[in-house]
């Protein structure tokens, strides 16, 4: 049988289009492999939000010339964000002539034709579209997981985030007819599925531009029933267009879980109004307390960008405030990275890189303090868990997470519990796992 293997850069949205590409691979007759040196298709699904995400890429692809000349009919395609930015296709194209295929994130469904060319041609075939405005379904699909599922719910995004490239190449807003959606959860649910995670940039502008009157919270609500499922999660959600209805779904639908992913980006009013969030820092604070006072026990977790240009020192401060008010339960922090085609990349004043590295060592400091005492907070208590799997950090454990998002390792080895809500005493907190044994 023929071998594939695909390396994914990026958020959830690669990973679940790697997962389509996976599905058409097997329809196609490939089985996978996590050894390159084995496979006959080799396909780098990139990522662009940060320049260093870029680099990455570039390495990988020059490291298989020496493969490729050994195999010369190994097949390479390169696709995802990356290669919808300008002139990014052709300067492969011109740097690595072995690599075979390049396309976007518009053309996925079409990945089986396009390796058909590629196989046919001398070349390296490029198809990359400008934009696209349908949504294709029902493309085969072989997940990762077999307890939990992503199930992306909109395409593209309209904010327009002043650093963010991500409107620029995955298009406009489009969302899902909420039938698909159902369908798809009710599938997953038959074949064992416990848990799902609903993608979108801004899950909560779901429904916009359909003919059907139905919003986010309208959404969770149809599939809270689903028989089957017992976790609903989803991400990303953007503050200002979080509505009181998605509270109060959070609040009352017993099978989402009670986490939000709520990126704020900074603490500053003025770097948000320059980074076009349109929201400020009170706005922000009072989401999370209202979140805080409907959903007892949430957990809340960001996204922060340090030194976006212009930072000063005041601004920083105002995030490092912030972070202490609301005590998120973890964030992800990114030093800003310019990229070429965004409003930021033309502002002069760009931080000092060392000013940058030492804002960004003091915020995780502090996010690591909050973040260990949150987490202490589940001593001796016993939560449920949703066994995923086989733990990465420990031989003969398992683990899952609770409904709040966190990781639990769990003291058993008893594989029949994965995909399975068991109880668990949390024996030890860390920063950013917990430990404990079934009960
Ligand atoms: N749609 C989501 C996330 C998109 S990208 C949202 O709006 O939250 C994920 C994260 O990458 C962003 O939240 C932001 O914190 C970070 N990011 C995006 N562009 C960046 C840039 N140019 N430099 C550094 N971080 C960036
Ligand atoms: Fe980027 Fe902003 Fe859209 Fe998120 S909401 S993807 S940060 S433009
Ligand atoms: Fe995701 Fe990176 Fe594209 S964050 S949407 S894979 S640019």
């Amino acid at each position: 049988m023929k071998k594939y293997f695909i390396e994914t850069w990026g958020c959830q949205m690669n990973e679940e289009d790697s997962e389509k590409l996976s599905g058409m691979l097997k329809a196609m007759g490939y089985e996978v492999t996590d050894n390159k040196k084995e496979a006959d298709i080799i396909v780098f699904n990139t990522c662009c939000v940060r320049e260093n995400a870029e680099l990455k890429v570039y390495g990988n692809i020059g490291a298989l010339k020496q493969l490729k000349k050994k195999k010369p009919d190994l097949v390479i395609a390169v696709c995802g964000c990356m290669m919808q930015q300008e002139n990014i296709a052709e300067n492969i194209r011109k740097k690595y002539p072995f690599v075979s295929l390049i396309f976007g994130t518009h053309n996925l469904h079409k990945f089986p034709q396009l390796v058909n060319n590629a196989m046919q041609s001398q070349n390296t075939v490029i198809e990359v579209l400008e934009s696209s405005d349908e949504i294709v379904e029902g493309v085969p699909i072989v997940r990762e997981s077999s307890v939990k599922a992503l199930v992306t719910i909109m395409y593209g995004c309209n904010n327009f985030c002043t650093y963010c490239i991500v409107p620029h190449v995955r298009g406009r807003e489009k969302s899902r007819n909420p039938q698909d959606i159902v369908d798809e959860v009710r599938q997953l649910a038959q074949v064992g599925y416990k848990e799902i995670t609903l993608l979108g940039q801004n899950v909560n502008s779901y429904g916009r531009g359909l003919s059907e009157e139905i919003d986010f919270a309208g959404l969770l609500k149809l599939l809270n029933n689903t028989e089957g499922i017992e976790r609903i999660r989803f991400m990303t959600s953007h503050p200002k267009d979080l509505s009181e209805n998605l509270i109060y779904a959070m609040r009352d639908l017993c099978n989402v879980c009670k986490h939000i992913h709520l990126p704020i980006q900074s603490g500053s009013t003025r770097i948000l109004n320059l980074m076009n969030r349109k929201y400020t820092k009170e706005k922000y604070l009072d989401l999370a307390l209202r979140l805080k006072k409907e959903v007892p026990g949430i957990s809340i977790t960001t996204d922060i960008i340090v030194g976006f240009p212009g930072e000063t020192e005041e601004d920083f401060n105002e995030t490092l405030d912030i972070v202490k008010q609301v005590e998120f339960d973890s964030a992800f922090t990114f030093l800003y990275s310019p990229r070429p085609g965004t409003p930021a990349y033309d502002i002069k004043e760009q931080v000092d890189e060392n000013i940058k590295h030492e804002r960004f060592n003091k915020l995780v400091d502090l996010l690591n303090s909050i973040g260990l005492k949150k987490n202490k907070a589940y001593e001796n208590k016993i939560v449920k868990v949703l066994i995923e799997g086989l733990s990465k950090n420990y031989e003969s454990k398992l683990m899952g997470r609770t409904d709040t998002g966190k990781l639990v390792n769990v003291n058993t080895d008893d594989k029949s519990l994965i995909g399975r809500v068991i109880n668990v005493k949390i024996t030890e907190a860390l920063t950013w796992s917990l430990n404990g044994i079934p009960v």
